[in-house]
């Protein structure tokens, strides 16, 4: 039998650098919302079996009426509150994983994740428990101080940008979080960080693609719009 696949959509967030009045996952692009482009990847996706969407306390009814009977996202199981920070909302959607073997946490805020990056992922956690999809950076990165000066150049070829889904054995990213949740955590800004940190298993990087942007500041809501009418 098939291992179950859950897929955590992340949209509890209040898009700061975006500073729209509408959060950025419910912006329009071309008629249809940042958050439906995320959703009907896996929602079409030959590996995923259930969704969980994570939005604000105040957003579950809109989301469950406008978004996921709207466009009848029948993998959506349920949707549930996140929390202040990212890793909040993260840990509320564990909480709510039933029996699965695989979680696919993905940024509602990424539009453009793709088939071929899911099932790449799955190939992969299969073999070693834990992954997120990456590329290449194209720009060389500098570790800057406090007083603007540059400390460090880590070599452009080891540096990569991390994406979603960042994807984990179920057993393994439950068990990191739990025990993150109860230490100073602040710091951490993905998924993987906490299996690095609390479980110190080695996480691997996994096919990402240079479409998959996160949707921060206004100028990606217009690649955002260029890339959707590619596809069309
Ligand atoms: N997210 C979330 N819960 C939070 C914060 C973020 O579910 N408390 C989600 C966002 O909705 C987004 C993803 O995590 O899909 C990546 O976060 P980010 O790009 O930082 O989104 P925001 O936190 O909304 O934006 P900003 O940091 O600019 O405020
Ligand atoms: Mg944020």
């Amino acid at each position: 039998m098939k291992e179950k696949c859950t897929a955590i959509v992340l949209a509890a967030g209040s898009g700061k650098r975006m500073g729209t009045q509408v959060r950025k996952q419910y912006l329009d692009i071309w008629g249809k919302p940042v958050l439906y482009y995320s959703l009907k990847c896996f929602e079409d996706s030959r590996v995923i079996d259930e969704v969980i969407l994570v939005t604000g306390a105040g957003e579950i009814e809109y989301c469950r009426d406008e978004i996921v009977k709207k466009y009848n996202f029948t993998k959506v199981c349920r949707i549930v509150a996140g929390g202040d920070e990212r890793y909040d909302s993260v840990y509320a959607g564990l909480k709510n994983c039933e029996d699965c073997d695989y979680v696919f946490i993905h940024d509602g805020a990424r539009p453009f994740v793709d088939e071929e990056m899911i099932e790449e992922a799955l190939l992969t956690v299969r073999q070693c428990g834990a992954c997120v999809a990456a590329v290449p950076s194209k720009d060389t990165v500098k570790i800057v101080e406090k007083d603007g000066v540059i400390a460090q150049t880590p070599q452009r070829s080891k540096v990569w940008i991390v994406q979603t889904p960042q994807v984990f054995a179920y057993p393994l990213i439950r068990s990191a979080y739990d025990k993150m949740m109860n230490l100073p955590h602040d710091h951490v800004t993905d998924d993987a960080m906490a299996v690095e940190w609390m479980e110190r298993h080695p996480v691997k990087v996994t096919k990402g693609s240079y479409y998959n942007i996160k949707i921060t500041t206004p100028e990606d809501m217009k690649l955002a719009e260029i890339f959707v009418q590619e596809k069309k």
